[in-house]
């Protein structure tokens, strides 16, 4: 976890604070996109704050959170075994850029605030790794902050990237444009954007 001032609790859990605030919001969305049933693989599950609280919301969906850090793994897997959500696979590696992604045909790719503290080739990795999972007609959720139309949405979120490039120049805030061709390369359409709390964006991509 970079970015953010966390807690790592003595069996592992590791508290986000955002994690906390925006999952509430987040499941909302989801349960309007998401499919009532399947399998939704999670990228980047972090903690694993979001994947328990989307898997008590939505106890029909399968739930797959993956990490390529193991302090996340190891953190993902102390919530699961806390409230042990029957509908919550044990997490697993998962780095986008790997070649081959230990799941197929996906109902949903789920990856939350990744792509703007990560290098672009991330965002390529992702878009192409989930191109290949999610079967025809499914759902891409990305969430985090975005440039539109190059332009940041709010000073709040300029700062916010200055401060991201600054611990790494490879990061950013991406572009929605850019985003939504790189999605169009790897056949996905875009369905619809909703503006969540603080200047953050839930965009929706649907497989063709
Ligand atoms: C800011 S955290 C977000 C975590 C969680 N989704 C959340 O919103 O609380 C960014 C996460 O992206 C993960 N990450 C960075 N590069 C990645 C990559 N190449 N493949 C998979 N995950 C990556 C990091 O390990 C980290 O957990």
């Amino acid at each position: 976890m970079r970015c953010e001032i966390v807690d790592v609790l003595a069996d592992g859990r590791i508290v986000s604070p955002s994690a906390e605030r925006n999952k509430g919001p987040i499941t909302e969305i989801l349960m309007h996109v998401l499919p009532t049933q399947g399998n939704v693989l999670e990228v980047s599950s972090g903690t694993g704050q979001h994947v328990l609280h989307f898997a008590q919301a939505m106890p029909h969906i399968r739930w797959q959170p993956t990490e390529r850090d193991a302090d996340c793994l190891k953190s993902i897997a102390s919530w699961l075994a806390q409230a042990a959500p029957p509908n919550v696979h044990w997490p697993i590696h998962l780095d986008v850029h790997d070649e081959i992604w230990p799941v197929a045909d996906v109902a949903a790719v789920v990856c939350i605030n990744m792509i703007h503290i990560a290098a672009v080739s991330a965002t390529e990795a992702l878009l192409r790794g989930a191109g290949h999972v999610i079967a025809p007609g499914g759902i891409l959720f990305l969430y985090g902050p975005y440039r539109r139309q190059g332009r940041h949405i709010s000073p709040g979120n300029e700062t916010f990237d200055e401060r991201l490039k600054a611990e790494n120049p490879e990061w950013g805030v991406r572009n929605l444009e850019d985003v939504g061709l790189l999605a169009a390369c790897e056949g996905f359409e875009l369905q619809e954007t909703h503006d969540m709390p603080a200047n953050n964006l839930s965009v929706i991509f649907r497989k063709r």
